[in-house]
């Protein structure tokens, strides 16, 4: 499997761009897509599910142009929107059958299908009940089942672990982890967590375009030995914040623990490991 994308860009009206001149190949594994909002993460999603056409560049998967032949990659894609909507009366299975229906997928072993879809997204239990009274996170692993019914070769899962809780959180990273093995998996989030230890890549987006790419060691690269910690008096904050790119505070016995990027780290810092998180922050501030 081969997803390429050619300088694509996404304009929707005369000044206004979600998506400028990106470029990037992905092979199969799991690329995790992270961005702030509006950074053109969804833009870019729709495009490579053919819900929305590029205004310039090209998309091929497996070297077929999915712009001009949008059932090429219709036929082996799973997609779970951002704004992923639910019929309130039906029940998980009637909503899953409905679905399977709307894709072409059907056979004696639909049933089966849907049954071990909801075992492995923890749906068992309210089956039988109308969706409209799951919880929010519930509601969100039927928007992850219904994706999975087609056994996609390519998944691509806009926002996916929004609403789910930190148990359900490690039951979609195994499952897709799982998934992954032969197929492209595509997933965006602008939380670095989620990211984190499930992606083989991870792709950083602003403004509509690429900043970095690689994985997560490679993207980590870009702040080692520029992550420290210092403790500050209340009155110092301010000025400190406006001259260091600051990560995270703790209050502490009236003082503030910080911990911050920094080429000229102040005196009295501990110098700490860099994360994901530290880099994701960099790379958003400085570009
Ligand atoms: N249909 C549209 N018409 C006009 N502008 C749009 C449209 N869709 C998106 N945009 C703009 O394109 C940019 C990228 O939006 P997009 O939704 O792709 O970002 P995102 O990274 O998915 O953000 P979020 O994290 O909030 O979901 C934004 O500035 C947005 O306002
Ligand atoms: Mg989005």
């Amino acid at each position: 499997m081969q997803l390429e994308i050619q300088n694509v860009s996404k304009r929707y009206s005369k000044d206004k761009f979600g998506i400028k001149d990106f470029s990037i190949t992905v092979e199969k594994g799991i690329l995790g897509l992270l961005g702030p909002n509006g950074a053109g993460k969804s833009s870019l999603l729709k495009m490579i599910t053919t819900l929305i056409k590029p205004t310039d560049g090209i998309i091929t998967l497996n070297k077929n142009n999915i712009v001009k032949d949008a059932n090429y990659m219709r036929k082996q894609l799973g997609f779970l929107p951002q704004d992923f909507g639910v019929y309130p009366n039906l029940n998980a299975y009637e909503f899953l059958e409905y679905m399977a229906a709307l894709k072409g997928v059907g056979g004696k072993n639909l049933k089966l299908k849907i049954t071990q879809l909801l075992e492995e997204l923890n749906l068992m239990d309210a089956a039988k009940k109308p969706i409209g009274s799951y919880s929010g996170g519930m509601k969100q692993r039927m928007g992850i089942a219904q994706a999975l019914l087609n056994n996609p070769k390519i998944l691509i899962l806009d926002e996916p672990t929004v609403g789910l809780d930190p148990e359900e959180r490690v039951r979609f990273r195994n499952l897709i982890s799982d998934l992954a093995n032969d197929c492209i998996v595509i997933l965006s989030s602008h939380i670095v967590s989620d990211i984190d230890s499930i992606a083989d890549q991870v792709a950083v987006m602003k403004n509509g375009k690429l900043i970095a790419k690689g994985n997560p060691e490679d993207i980590i690269k870009n702040v080692n030995n520029k992550v420290f910690e210092t403790t500050i008096d209340k009155e110092q904050f301010s000025v400190f914040k406006a001259q260091q790119i600051i990560v995270s505070t703790k209050r502490i016995e009236g003082k503030i623990l910080i911990r911050y990027i920094s080429e000229n780290h102040v005196k009295s810092s501990v110098k700490k490991q860099a994360n994901l998180e530290d880099a994701y922050l960099f790379l958003t501030k400085t570009n």
